[in-house]
């Protein structure tokens, strides 16, 4: 049955608190400090009347909501909630809502998803990019976007980020001061802004001890466990075997472990593995995991906080932040064993 009963108005409100209408705007809105018995009225009309507020009428009269839009690539990485969890804490605490899209690393989804969002009027768009993204050809000028930690190439306004060389340049660092110098990687798709400039860091620290990488060392991935599985067993069967991965997150870090288990190889006795991102799992695994941390929760309300000033003030200079990292040393790491001289057939098989 159709319901015959028209809106609530704030006129209505006033009437029945007895108050004025602004009053019942600074209760609404929270913009004003009102006395506890007028609040009181306002809310208790509020519940008698049933008022609901219309914020898509507010949206188009302003032409602008206090909804945010966010788009994630991979809603089951446990990485991505972490920034979600940062800037959702931050939307929430200055009157936004956070509107959630997870685009599978789908590069037309994310574009659906970008022409869907505009169409709820949104403040602001937190975009972490997916691979393969076409967002730099769809973009307009009234997008207001802060970019998360990948940057797509030409993008020259604001996103925040890990240091990605830098983090990736103390995994090199490390590997390199524990002796090992068979070293392979296993990066996520290498066109990502954040895959190419961890590669660049490692690099960085072998270059500087002088230490090839040899092409062939280098596995590219999908940055989950089922993929850094496939590229490890790769690694693992090559002769020389590496004596150490560095993988370029957690997710394939995870699968490598599991490789060299099936493959009855111990870590980090036989194979050294080092991850990124530093997820709260990899605390747990057998053994703990070496892995470079950046915070999740840190880059999202980081640009949460960037995103709300960019609503703010549209003439602000771009904000490039890019927040440190950190090696975190446990014990999937360590010097490599120098095989004794075996005549035991097969004694040498992981050398
Ligand atoms: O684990 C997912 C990876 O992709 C993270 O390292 C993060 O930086 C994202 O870009």
């Amino acid at each position: 049955m159709k319901n015959s009963k028209r809106p609530t108005t704030v006129q209505q409100i006033a009437e029945y608190a007895k108050v004025s209408l602004g009053t019942v705007s600074h209760v609404l809105n929270g913009t004003v400090s009102v006395s506890e018995t007028r609040r009181k009225r306002v809310q208790d009309a509020i519940e008698a009347l049933g008022y609901q507020r219309n914020q898509l009428a507010r949206g188009l009269r302003r032409n602008s909501t206090t909804m945010l839009g966010m788009l994630i690539p991979d809603i089951g990485n446990p990485f991505f909630p972490g920034i979600v969890r940062g800037a959702e804490d931050i939307a929430y605490k200055h009157g936004y809502r956070l509107a959630l899209c997870n685009t599978d690393d789908d590069a037309d989804k994310e574009i659906s998803y970008l022409n869907d969002l505009r169409s709820f009027l949104p403040a602001g768009l937190l975009i972490i990019p997916a691979v393969g993204s076409m967002l730099m050809k769809n973009i307009r000028h009234s997008d207001v976007i802060t970019f998360v930690d990948r940057c797509p190439a030409g993008w020259d306004g604001d996103f925040v980020m890990a240091d990605n060389e830098g983090g990736a340049y103390q995994a090199g660092r490390h590997l390199l001061e524990l002796g090992h110098r068979r070293i392979a990687v296993i990066t996520g798709p290498r066109h990502l802004g954040n895959v190419a400039t961890r590669l660049a860091g490692f690099r960085r620290a072998l270059a500087e001890a002088n230490v090839k990488l040899d092409s062939g060392y280098i596995q590219e991935a999908r940055f989950n466990t089922n993929s850094g599985y496939i590229a490890a067993i790769r690694l693992l069967q090559m002769l020389p075997r590496p004596t150490a991965i560095f993988a370029s997150n957690d997710l394939l870090a995870a699968g490598a472990l599991s490789a060299a288990h099936n493959l009855g190889m111990r870590c980090p006795e036989d194979i050294s593995i080092v991850g990124f991102d530093d997820l709260e799992f990899v605390e747990h695994t057998a053994p703990p995991l070496t892995t470079v941390h950046q915070s999740g929760y840190q880059i999202g309300e980081t640009a949460c906080r960037i995103l709300l000033e960019r609503i703010n003030d549209s003439t602000r200079p771009p904000v490039r932040a890019i927040l440190p990292t950190e090696i975190k040393i446990r014990s999937s790491t360590m010097r490599p064993i120098t095989p004794k001289k075996s005549t035991r057939a097969g004694a040498d098989r992981f050398r």
